[in-house]
């Protein structure tokens, strides 16, 4: 079985251009898989909408849950912990993750911050040792589909790209490709071009 996680964090819902092109991404690798004689093995497509669905943001209630010890948590702290290890599985189990990235006000949407909040948990997702932390999920391939009004990508107005490359790779998720469509604010000529030349590279890394 090999699992995608699709990650949507827009507004935008069914409109979003991150959510649909993670959506037609994931459905490229599918059908390359399954024309790579990979038929005998099955697909599983998640797809989370942290917008949709959002999560708490991240208080001292939850914070205090994730790092008291299972037999000493009250039943609400249990229940608390019981939903970052969902989150936490769920993630575990993906072999491929593709994050649907549009930039709000400079940074990432905070839905997503809140879902990284949830998943960064010591001792499960990283730990501490001598040499500084250590992720603990491996194996795994992430994409990202950061959609923008402007243009930023390579530029140090670009504060997505290293916080969201820096959260994955913290947790052990280091196998990490971006994939931008910008400059969607800026005119219809510029929105289409960026759109193309994402899908493109989309047929590319699915290849
Ligand atoms: C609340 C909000 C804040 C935004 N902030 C920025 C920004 O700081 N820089 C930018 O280039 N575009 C910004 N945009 C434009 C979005 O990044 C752009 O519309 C992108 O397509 C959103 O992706 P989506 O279609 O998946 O929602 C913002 C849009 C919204 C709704």
């Amino acid at each position: 079985m090999k699992t995608y996680l699709q990650l949507n964090s827009s507004l935008h819902g069914t409109e979003s251009h991150s959510s649909r092109l993670a959506r037609q991404f994931i459905a490229t690798l599918v059908r390359t898989d399954r024309s790579a004689d990979m038929s005998a093995v099955s697909t599983r497509v998640v797809v989370r909408d942290l917008a949709n669905q959002p999560l708490p943001h991240l208080t001292a209630e939850r914070f205090t849950a994730f790092v008291t010890a299972p037999e000493q948590r009250t039943a609400d702290q249990s229940r608390i912990v019981a939903e970052s290890d969902a989150l936490v599985a769920e993630l575990a189990a993906a072999d491929v993750i593709v994050i649907g990235l549009p930039m709000y006000n400079f940074g990432v949407p905070s839905t997503l911050k809140a879902y990284f909040d949830h998943v960064a948990r010591a001792g499960v997702t990283f730990r501490y040792t001598a040499n500084g932390p250590e992720g603990l999920l491996h194996g795994k391939r992430a994409f990202v589909i950061a959609t923008r009004g402007g243009k930023y990508a390579g530029t140090p107005s670009d504060l997505q790209t290293a916080y969201v490359r820096q959260c994955l790779g913290f947790i052990g998720i280091t196998d990490v490709e971006f994939i931008y469509a910008e400059g969607l604010a800026m005119g219809e000529e510029s929105r289409t071009a960026a759109i193309a030349e994402a899908a493109r590279r989309i047929e590319q890394l699915a290849a």
